[in-house]
């Protein structure tokens, strides 16, 4: 059988310290520190420790070339080979094992560039409750975080001649500046209120239809959104929850752009409700879970990366797109007198499983909601001013 090395390795030195009891009684601190190396691959659910010996063999191994599978394991040895190809670390051109080859084979096809590729492999949660961790960690509150970090850099930064700037001046404000200003990130929403059909429809359109399709060259075709995107690729899919909308059937659905329609989806993975869903897709963050709509934004990476190749920036761009989507939805939703929110604290994995995702192929980048506040605040929103509260209904 002939093997080569997954692509995208990337190997970390990760120092840990533990109490050893015989160091103190040696004479020593009581702490022993020791190296782990780890092996990250971004079609791979968890890392992988190796010992430094064999961080440069598996290191020598070409990504690229299929070698000899009886020369590579006179070379690093039967059962090492038989280890790493169990692991997914090598891939046999044919044989068993066929799930990794084709993940790996899979990965390879997205284009990404390497480093990217490991952060938002490593970055993805599985089952994390962000409120409780905050709360833990006494970080929950600003009175907390202040404690404990000491004051933030200040919100203002002096740069250039600033005894002496150029006044602006103010503009008159119209419609608009009234929409910016009620913009407000909500998190009490109406548990038990139906969103009126119109206003969802409203807000999908207007944060996630096509309002043209365009021929740019043979089988290459743009469409044109309201937000911008890198390459007007516009790679972000809406996978739509949908908890409380009049006329709809509550579950999973994903969001057609250009029909403007949602194509009702399975619901997978071992979730019981899609109350308990929207709680764990969120991390645990119930005033967020509480939303009649939630809506995954999750790039088709392939789309933006087939033409930003193993780009250093490709990445950056799906990030951005996201924030161009959701801050559409935001305005969206505040014109009609809706709360909206984003939320990057999110169970990546456990949102992937639910939809069907890969993670490396389309996978979640922050989840947003909409829908009706509810009568009072309960949970805290920073609206000073008092442009978002009392909601107008
Ligand atoms: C990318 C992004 C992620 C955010 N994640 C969270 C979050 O996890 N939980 C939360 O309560 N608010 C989250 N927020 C909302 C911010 O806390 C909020 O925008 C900020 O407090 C300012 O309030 P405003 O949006 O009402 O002006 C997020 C905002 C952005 C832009």
């Amino acid at each position: 059988m002939r093997l080569r090395r997954c692509a995208g390795l990337w190997f970390e030195p990760r120092e840990s310290s533990a109490f050893d009891l015989d160091e103190l009684l040696a004479g020593g601190s009581g702490v022993v520190t020791r190296v782990a190396w780890l092996v990250h691959a971004p079609h791979l659910d968890a890392a992988i420790e190796v010992d430094a010996g064999e961080v440069a063999m598996l290191g020598g191994v070409s990504p690229e070339e299929w070698i000899d599978g009886a020369r590579l394991r006179a070379d690093l040895g039967d059962s090492r080979v038989r280890r790493w190809l169990r692991q997914g670390l090598l891939v046999g051109r044919r044989g068993s094992k066929a799930g990794l080859r084709e993940a790996d084979d899979r990965y390879r096809q997205q284009h990404w560039h390497g480093l990217a590729a490991q952060l938002h492999a490593r970055s993805r949660w599985h089952g994390e409750d962000a409120v409780q961790g905050m709360a833990q960690s006494g970080t929950d509150t600003a009175p907390g975080l202040r404690e404990r970090h000491g004051p933030p850099p200040p919100v203002l930064v002096d740069r250039g001649d600033h005894a002496s700037p150029v006044a602006l001046p103010r503009v008159d404000p119209t419609a608009f500046d009234r929409l910016l200003d009620a913009r407000s990130s909500c998190r009490n929403f109406d548990r038990s209120a139906l969103l009126p059909m119109a206003q969802f429809a409203r807000v999908m359109w207007r944060a996630f239809g096509a309002r043209a399709v365009v021929p740019a060259a043979a089988d290459f075709e743009v469409l044109k959104k309201a937000v911008p995107s890198g390459g007007a690729m516009h790679p972000t899919e809406a996978y739509v929850v949908v908890q409380r909308v009049e006329g709809l059937e509550p579950g999973f659905y994903h969001y057609r752009p250009v029909e403007h329609a949602l194509a009702p989806m399975p619901r997978g993975g071992a979730m019981d409700g899609l109350a308990s869903f929207a709680r764990v897709a969120v991390a645990g963050q119930q005033y967020f879970a509480d939303a009649q709509v939630l809506v995954v934004l999750a790039p088709r990476f392939a789309r933006n990366f087939w033409k930003y190749r193993d780009h250093a920036k490709a990445y950056r761009v799906c990030i951005l797109d996201v924030g161009h989507l959701s801050q559409t939805l935001f305005l969206s939703a505040t014109e009609q007198g809706l709360g909206a929110f984003i939320t990057a604290a999110i169970n990546e994995v456990d949102i992937e499983q639910a939809f069907g995702l890969t993670g490396y192929v389309d996978g979640p980048l922050a989840v947003c909601g909409f829908g009706l506040r509810a009568d009072r605040m309960t949970t805290p929103e920073l609206d000073p001013n008092h442009k978002a509260w009392p909601p107008s209904r």
